[in-house]
């Protein structure tokens, strides 16, 4: 197995998710993690024998890696993703790649000019409940999809300030919106929502919204819902999505897939075992294959875009065309 050396921008949960996997891949090592508070990055070090940086800069320039990961708030992304790309590193960046277009475009220029490999961490794509539900709709029309997140409010300081996270629909619930894109192998063309703080006042610091609502139509003319909610602050919570067809209702979850109305037996029975994002990374920088990977950044971006264009509509009450649509 070829040695895969990698460094880390951001140390905090859902980095550490990242390393714990990694560390368990035969001939991975993790050789430099850097985080703006000093204290994350050296737990981390010290767990996995890296060095520490506090600055990704300075660690772009002294270690040698062949990957870096990028898990960091979104608005924190400056230009870290853009001089790793040029130096040759394939990156995997966390969702929500970006909170500016701007920046997401200049990222996918320069990771499209140095030809390196990208990933985004939408790995619910991976899961074989996933991959099912999009092989079935491959050939048939979807006419409508609704879909709803309604859950806790994560503890970070910045999740809860709409300049740092950019809402909810944006940081978390982009994986029901992203699983709808990549299980109808379609665009959304147009974006109109409402957001309002409706019962979450109380939360010390929270500028987001605690209820958004877009309505979305694909580019094959499917209409669908999202809406979204972290005011569960007590624990409970639901989530789902369903795929309306002519006399057929496909339900999607992590585990089970169910069908309403017509049968459809390649949807039955459990799903396989799915392999790890990070397993399928080092498979793809191993073997030099993008195809590996779930989901490339460009890719990534698209679903971003989608949800920033969700904030634009919700602030000037207007429909919204995606820029990559
Ligand atoms: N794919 C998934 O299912 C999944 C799950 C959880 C989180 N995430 C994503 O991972 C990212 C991080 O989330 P988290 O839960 O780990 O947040 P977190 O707050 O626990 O960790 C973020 C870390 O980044 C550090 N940081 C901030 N700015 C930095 C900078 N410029 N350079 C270096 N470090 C910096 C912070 O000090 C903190 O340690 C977010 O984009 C989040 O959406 C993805």
């Amino acid at each position: 197995m070829s040695e895969v050396r990698i460094g880390f921008v951001g140390a905090g949960g859902n980095a550490r998710g990242h390393m714990g996997r990694l560390s368990e891949i035969e001939g991975v090592e993790i050789v430099a993690i850097c985080d703006v508070v000093e204290e994350s990055a050296r737990q981390a070090a010290e767990e996995f024998g890296a060095r520490v940086y506090t600055g990704h800069r300075e660690m772009l320039d002294q270690v040698e890696m062949d990957a870096l990961y990028v898990s960091i708030p979104p608005f924190a992304h400056t230009d870290a993703e853009v001089l790793a790309a040029q130096a040759g590193l394939h990156l995997f960046v966390e969702k929500p790649v970006v909170l500016s277009m701007d920046k997401g475009f200049e990222v996918l220029e320069a990771i499209e000019a140095a030809g390196v490999l990208s990933c985004v961490g939408y790995q619910v794509r991976l899961m074989d409940t996933s991959r099912r539900v999009r092989a079935y709709l491959s050939d048939r029309q979807v006419a409508m999809i609704s879909s709803h997140r309604w859950g806790g409010l994560p503890g970070q300081p910045w999740w809860r300030v709409m300049e740092q996270s950019g809402g909810q629909l944006h940081e978390q619930t982009t994986h029901q919106l992203d699983l709808m894109r990549f299980c109808t192998g379609d665009e959304v063309v147009e974006v109109y929502a409402r957001y309002d703080r409706l019962t979450m006042d109380d939360v010390e610091g929270i500028t987001i919204p605690d209820s958004q609502a877009a309505l979305l139509t694909f580019a094959r003319g499917t209409i669908a819902t999202i809406v979204t909610s972290p005011m569960m602050t007590r624990g409970g919570g639901k989530s789902d999505i369903n795929f309306l067809l002519r006399d057929q209702i496909i339900g999607w979850s992590p585990r089970e897939i169910t069908v309403s109305g017509v049968e459809a037996p390649e949807l039955e029975g459990e799903p396989e075992e799915t392999q790890n994002i990070d397993q399928a990374f080092v498979s793809a920088i191993r073997a030099g294959d993008q195809s590996l990977i779930p989901c490339s950044y460009e890719d990534g971006l698209r679903t971003c875009d989608v949800t920033l264009a969700a904030n634009e509509s919700a602030r000037t009450g207007e429909a919204v065309r995606p820029r990559m649509a």
